[in-house]
């Protein structure tokens, strides 16, 4: 009888499920946080982001296996408690998202296999879904959405990437970067400096008292629609050579600031360069390197002088969390996706140019 009761519920969840009204759990492992979300129809309902930045940072960067460990000890726990903070019981779900790439492999994997227990264990269908996507879709997690077309800038630790995004599925590749990401040049310089890890919010931290005209740091690839950091970095590696000794404490609020404009020049000049050449007024920034104070006011400045209506989500969802897996997973299984429970993990999955 209570088959039947259960068989009953999910036929009726399947006609709700038409309607566009989704309860759906994300699950985000792909890197360094355990995170679990819940969204209804397009309102954040939870989001539980468990970060190990303690166990990597002695490392001073992630350290593939204990992410590993690290995500299989914490995921149970964060998706009871992602579940608890919405209110809901993993019955009410009508569908899971998981990351399923661009990731490290043993991490992705333990999200992934997470995600198909459960909608197997519930009979409910489970999504397999791209981070980088992920990144982009949440800002519809906000009231004030963009609409179709887009420019999209993800910044993040293994991106820099400028797409057209013409729809939930469309997405054209219009300048990427040619060797480090933005994240990374934040990552490598703070390892340079001494500052810790992770390296965008320590230097983003000091440089607030920094000037950021005191040091010239290389602004390169001027005349591409793609991006260099690598150049950055050495340039910084060659200017601690000369020097023979480590910067002063007092002197370093100014190397971060000069260093890190010179990162937000080139992401602000070439994003807006895209906007004005594909004649789109709509700009939408993201990823981890989004949450950066710096980038922010940048990029509102320079969106306010080209009347650019812009788009940053809230720092707490531009940094990785399930919250945007979540949000792209209800829009992927309202449109009737199911993937198999065969899908496996990828460590690498370039955004579909069409449809
Ligand atoms: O999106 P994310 O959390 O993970 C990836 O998908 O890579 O991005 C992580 C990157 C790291 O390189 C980190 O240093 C950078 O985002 N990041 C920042 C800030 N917060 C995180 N970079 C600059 N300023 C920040 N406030
Ligand atoms: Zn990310």
């Amino acid at each position: 009888m209570r088959l039947l009761y259960k068989l009953f519920f999910l036929e009726v969840k399947k006609i709700v499920r038409g309607s566009k009204k989704l309860l759906v759990l994300g699950i985000e492992t792909s890197c360094d946080e355990t995170s679990a979300a819940v969204v209804r129809d397009g309102k954040l309902l939870s989001n539980i982001i468990a970060s190990q930045i303690k166990d990597h940072e002695k490392f001073g960067g992630v350290v593939p296996e204990i992410a590993s460990r690290k995500h299989i000890e914490a995921i149970s726990p964060v998706i009871s408690e992602a579940l608890a903070a919405a209110g809901v019981s993993a019955c009410d779900l009508d569908g899971i998202a998981v990351t399923r790439g661009p990731g490290l492999i043993g991490s992705l994997l333990v999200g992934l296999s997470a995600a198909k227990a459960l909608a197997y264990g519930l009979g409910i269908p489970f999504v397999g879904v791209n981070h980088i996507e992920g990144h982009i879709m949440a800002v519809f997690l906000e009231d004030r959405k963009p609409a179709f077309p887009f420019v999209a800038l993800v910044v993040s630790g293994g991106h820099t990437h400028v797409y057209i995004v013409e729809n939930y599925h469309t997405f054209k590749l219009v300048g990427q970067t040619r060797d480090d990401a933005a994240g990374e040049a934040f990552d490598k310089a703070a390892k340079l400096l001494d500052l810790g890890y992770p390296g965008g919010v320590v230097i983003d931290k000091i440089a607030k008292n920094g000037n950021p005209a005191a040091y010239d740091f290389p602004r390169a690839m001027k005349d591409s629609e793609d991006f260099s950091f690598s150049g950055l970095k050495t340039s910084l590696l060659v200017m601690l050579k000369k020097r023979g000794n480590p910067f002063h404490p007092e002197e370093m609020p100014d190397v971060a600031a000069s260093y890190q404009e010179a990162i937000m020049d080139v992401l602000v000049e070439k994003t807006l360069h895209a906007a004005r050449e594909h004649d789109i007024r709509r700009v939408v920034v993201c990823g981890g390197v989004a949450a950066n104070s710096r980038l922010r006011t940048r990029f509102a400045e320079a969106a306010g002088d080209a009347g650019i209506d812009l788009f940053i989500p809230p720092m707490i969802l531009c940094t990785d969390n399930a919250a945007m897996i979540a949000a792209l997973g209800e829009i992927l299984l309202s449109g009737g996706r199911n993937d198999s429970l065969q899908l496996n993990a990828v460590s690498r999955w370039p955004l579909a140019a069409a449809s």
